[in-house]
């Protein structure tokens, strides 16, 4: 899928002035369909409000943000919701897994609420654990897991309903560092084998060389591709 920002302008707080802050400022990118991207850029300058904005989670200030030929400014709660559900899947700092549901649970979540069979489901999820390597761990709780077993669930939950889009907020950013590798060559198996497109925000050099190209966010602006020579 295809993701184009349009001079895109992102204002926090914008009913009290006083209090309202600028984001980001005239923003345009154009990220193909397939694309591995990279966000970078120090703490503050707008990564997490960038990748919100590409999941339909939130629309711009002003411009123009498309998820393929869906323009999000001219969606309703409804349609953004269900493009939301549909097209994009998401990978958290902190997992963010459901602390209630076990780790096949988990992965199924997405699949509850786009009105599958159970044996669909059970096969899709089952096809998912067998791709993050949980298999053994399926009725496990979220506490029983390790950082990396939990950020594999979250992956798992991000692809089972195979977005066209994935968006990931530092994957990283709570994993040592074998953990980390594990999960960066996670992510790249499911871009080698399925294709979506995916943007990453990240901290970490080793974490950015894993993409095709990094787009730097300094101060709400973007700057052009930096093309990563692997
Ligand atoms: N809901 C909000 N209301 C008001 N201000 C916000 C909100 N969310 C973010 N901000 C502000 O917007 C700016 C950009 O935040 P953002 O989370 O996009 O940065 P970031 O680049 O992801 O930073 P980090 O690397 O620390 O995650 C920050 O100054 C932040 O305080
Ligand atoms: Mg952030």
């Amino acid at each position: 899928m295809r993701i184009r920002l349009e001079h895109v302008s992102h204002i926090y707080g914008s009913s009290d002035e006083s209090a309202a802050v600028q984001v980001l400022d005239d923003a345009t990118i154009d990220i193909a369909s397939g694309d591995f991207a990279v966000l970078m850029g120090a703490s503050g300058s707008g990564k997490s409000t960038l990748l919100h904005l590409m999941g339909a989670v939130d629309r711009p200030t002003s411009g123009r943000v498309f998820l393929g030929n869906n323009e999000t400014s001219s969606m309703g709660e409804g349609s953004l919701t269900q493009l939301r559900r549909t097209a994009v899947g998401f990978i958290f700092q902190f997992f963010n897994l459901i602390p209630t549901l076990n780790v096949f649970e988990n992965v199924a979540f997405p699949l509850s609420l786009a009105h599958l069979g159970r044996a669909e489901i059970s096969q899709r999820v089952s096809a998912t654990l067998e791709q993050i390597g949980l298999t053994q761990r399926t009725a496990h709780y979220p506490n029983e897991l390790s950082g990396g077993e939990m950020q594999r669930v979250a992956i798992g939950r991000a692809i089972v309903h195979r977005p066209p889009l994935i968006l990931a907020d530092e994957p990283t950013g709570n994993l040592d560092s074998a953990n980390g590798t594990m999960i960066l060559d996670l992510i790249r198996s499911i871009h080698e084998s399925q294709r979506p497109t995916i943007v990453m925000a990240t901290h970490s050099v080793e974490a950015a060389s894993y993409g095709d190209y990094i787009i730097e966010v300094a101060d709400g602006r973007v700057g052009g591709k930096l093309r990563i020579e692997n």
